[in-house]
């Protein structure tokens, strides 16, 4: 029996988690449960999985579990033993359970893309026992089991391209349209990002701290099926591809699992019913954001951090309707250029980016 810990509970990637607990209880035990508040949605998953701890950020009236809260409880939670702490936070409240878990060196599987983007210029070396979710990640980390770390010669991440990617003009794109993912249905921000393409921008700065492998050699396709998530080419022109349904179920799962694998998926996947599998070069004059990212990327020092922090306020302005589509990139390439932050060196430089990237956010903002 495996002990674990969801964090992010209520989200999309909290629930499937908590989907492959139901198919497996024989094999998987919640131990603890968090989220942002006390919803009730957390009251239920509480009741039916009865975790003997509860984390969230405030103390909050709730009989039965330990509840841990606050700064110390993220403390106590990190020092817990537990087999598996599955990371599924959205955004950069994903970074200090992150960088806690790390330190403890608890084994952790993660989605929170945001905080190993953020986290990786000071706790990189530490990425070597994460599992990573994401689906083009896990394709990758499944991958590279395939050869030598030495005899890769590239990683290629596939992306849907989101709704838009083949759409000409994207003057006027409402919340409600960008929203509207034509393969995954994921957390709010995830689908914004994935409509801008931001979100392949950030996977490509996710890997290479989790896989240490350099930017000239990580590349981004188009692939609007969806069924093959990301390749791994060796030296010798082998390409081992990660082919699968779109579920992010399977990617969960094998986090879950590993290193085994159980039967995640019953369902027997006909090649031929994907027919055509398709492929293209993204549009980086239409996706500026994805050049973008890779700019931040290769720079690295603050600016992978001041890129994820402006990207999440800018992607929540525009969902509350204060900015257009188009402005996300203007208000995130206005940050990224009015900042000058040194390299941080430890988790407390990387909180004062963040600070001071808001505060920078606000002025650049201010004018749209
Ligand atoms: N969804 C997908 O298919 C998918 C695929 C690949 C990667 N990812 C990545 O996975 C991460 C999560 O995405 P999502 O789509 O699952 O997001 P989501 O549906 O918006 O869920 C976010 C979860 O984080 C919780 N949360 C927010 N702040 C928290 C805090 N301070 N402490 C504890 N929990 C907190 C929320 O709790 P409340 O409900 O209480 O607010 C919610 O449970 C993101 O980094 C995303 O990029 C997602």
């Amino acid at each position: 029996m495996k002990s674990i810990a969801v964090l992010g509970s209520t989200g999309s990637i909290g629930t499937q988690t908590l989907d492959i607990v139901d198919r497996f209880p024989d094999k998987l035990q919640v131990k603890l449960l968090s989220a942002s508040k006390l919803s009730d949605k957390l009251l239920a998953q509480i009741q039916k999985y009865k975790p003997e701890y509860v984390y969230l950020p405030k103390k909050e009236d709730i009989k039965g579990v330990n509840l841990l809260y606050g700064e110390d409880g993220l403390k106590e939670m990190a020092d817990l033993c537990i087999d598996l702490f599955v990371n599924g936070i959205a955004g950069i409240n994903g970074i200090k359970p992150t960088y806690l878990l790390l330190k403890a060196g608890k084994r952790l599987a993660t989605a929170n893309k945001e905080a190993v983007i953020c986290l990786g210029e000071v706790v990189g070396d530490r990425y070597n026992g994460i599992i990573p979710i994401d689906s083009e990640h896990s394709a990758i980390f499944q991958g590279l089991k395939a050869g030598d770390k030495k005899e890769v010669k590239r990683i290629i991440l596939t992306a849907s391209g989101g709704p838009f990617w083949n759409r000409e003009n994207l003057d006027g794109v409402s919340v409600e349209e960008a929203l509207n993912h034509p393969k995954w249905k994921m957390g709010k921000k995830v689908s914004i990002d994935s409509a801008t393409m931001m979100n392949k921008g950030l996977e490509i700065i996710e890997a290479h701290y989790l896989f240490g492998i350099p930017y000239d050699r990580i590349e981004a396709v188009i692939h609007p099926q969806s069924y093959v998530h990301g390749v791994v080419e060796f030296v010798d022109g082998s390409m081992i591809a990660h082919i699968s349904p779109t579920d992010m179920r399977i990617p969960i799962g094998y986090a879950l699992s590993y290193p085994d694998r159980w039967e995640i998926y019953q369902k027997t996947a006909n090649l031929w019913e994907y027919g055509k599998l398709e492929f293209y070069q993204p549009d980086e004059e239409r996706f500026p954001l994805l050049k973008l990212a890779k700019q931040c990327g290769e720079m690295g020092g603050a600016y992978p951090t001041v890129l994820t922090v402006a990207d999440e306020m800018a992607v929540e302005m525009f969902l509350k309707g204060r900015i257009g589509f188009n402005d996300i990139y203007k208000v995130v390439k206005g940050v990224v250029e009015a900042v000058d932050f040194p390299p941080p060196k430890t988790f407390e430089d990387i909180m004062e980016i963040i600070k001071g990237t808001k505060a920078v956010f606000n002025k650049v903002v201010s004018v749209f």
